[in-house]
């Protein structure tokens, strides 16, 4: 072993012992500059090379260049066990108590209409009908004209909504039903029975369909908003009477208010439906003996009925000869104050979860 060896290995072996007692990332990093940097021990060492005899500069060069590497390696070494140490310190610092009980989350649950309008579906799935679907920026052709609600028929004062200024309304996407004439502008329907029409001319008897959905009227008081919601019933098929829309009737009103409700028919009118019913129910909360949300007189009114009117059977392309139909229609809103026993419908749209989440 020539001199100039055994002093690089014995260097070596310091520098190895001064890497292994560094405390901190910081030191280290001093450390790096000290032995590996441009003008730091190893470049200093490299530049001795001028005093090796000629024959032995290549073995020499190549023991300088294997010490850098056994450094560099050390270093790394190093570098990791402190980042380690401190990664542990860091965790220790916040110690987690895993046997704490966990926080609860509190899961929110679905609106009281959209509770009401699940349940009304469930029922009447139950009995046969499926859910059909309508735009709620509708055609007139389907909210007045095919029910039998031609322009100034006195009906559609009843039914005041909102109007698309057609003179800057974009044109209709394709695919939509193309309007006849003058009579179809657009609105925000202002009920369900359009999808009536709708699903009359889109199926073939027997039709056993529910419309639920948002419908739009120009009215705000205690108990109207200008958007509520309605269900639209249509029964038509061969042989059908009174008796059915009875039955149906009955058997929603004690699904949904529980078995011990009665109905009761009052005549009434409505353009699309001949006979035409006013709908109430025994009332669930004083179950008909008459309290003050009744008027002391045990009833509610909750929905409009009737048969389908032939002219309306006839529009659609059926013949009233071969088949009828019945038709009911009511605001699911109503029932769902009904079923909480509260007073202004105004709060189910204000969104204020204090009252919601008693619901
Ligand atoms: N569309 C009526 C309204 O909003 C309710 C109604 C009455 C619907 C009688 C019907 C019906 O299907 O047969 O006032």
């Amino acid at each position: 072993m020539s001199d100039s060896e055994a002093t690089l290995s014995e260097k070596e072996t310091t520098w190895h012992r001064d890497i292994g007692s560094v405390q901190s990332l910081a030191e280290l990093n001093e450390l790096r500059v000290k032995y590996l940097g441009k003008k730091g021990i190893l470049s200093n060492e490299l530049r001795a090379i001028g005093s090796v005899a000629a024959d032995q500069r290549k073995a020499f060069g190549e023991q300088v260049n294997e010490a850098r590497k056994r450094l560099e390696e050390r270093l790394d070494g190093m570098l990791r066990l402190l980042q380690q140490k401190a990664l542990a310190a860091e965790l220790h610092r916040e110690p987690v108590d895993v046997t704490l009980p966990g926080l609860p989350r509190s899961r929110g649950h679905r609106h009281p209409v959209s509770q009401a309008m699940d349940d009304i579906i469930e029922i009447f799935a139950r009995l046969g009908f499926t859910v059909a679907d309508g735009p709620e920026l509708e055609w007139d052709l389907y909210n007045f004209e095919m029910l039998a609600i031609p322009p100034d028929h006195p009906a559609r004062d009843m039914q005041d909504t909102f109007y698309v200024d057609m003179s800057t309304a974009p044109p209709p996407p394709p695919g939509s039903p193309p309007p006849r004439g003058a009579q179809s502008s657009l609105l925000l329907r202002t009920h369900t029975s359009p999808v009536q029409a709708r699903t009359l001319l889109a199926q073939k008897p027997p039709v056993r369909i529910i419309a639920p959905g948002k419908v739009y009227r120009c009215d705000s008081d205690v108990t109207h908003t200008p958007m509520f919601h309605q269900v639209e019933c249509l029964h038509v098929e061969a042989g059908l009477s009174m008796a059915h829309l009875r039955g149906t009737l009955d058997a929603f009103v004690k699904g949904f208010f529980g078995a011990g409700t009665k109905t009761r028919l009052r005549p009434s009118y409505f353009p699309f439906t001949e006979p035409s019913a006013e709908v109430d129910i025994s009332h669930p909360a004083c179950e008909g003996k008459g309290c003050r949300l009744c008027k002391n007189t045990g009833w509610l009114e909750v929905l409009g009925a009737g048969m389908v009117n032939p002219d309306v059977l006839k529009m659609a392309g059926y013949d009233p000869e071969e088949v009828s139909g019945y038709a009911f229609g009511l605001g699911i809103d109503r029932l769902a104050l009904l079923r909480h026993g509260i007073d202004d419908l105004r709060a189910l749209f204000e969104n204020d979860v204090r009252f919601l989440q008693q619901l």
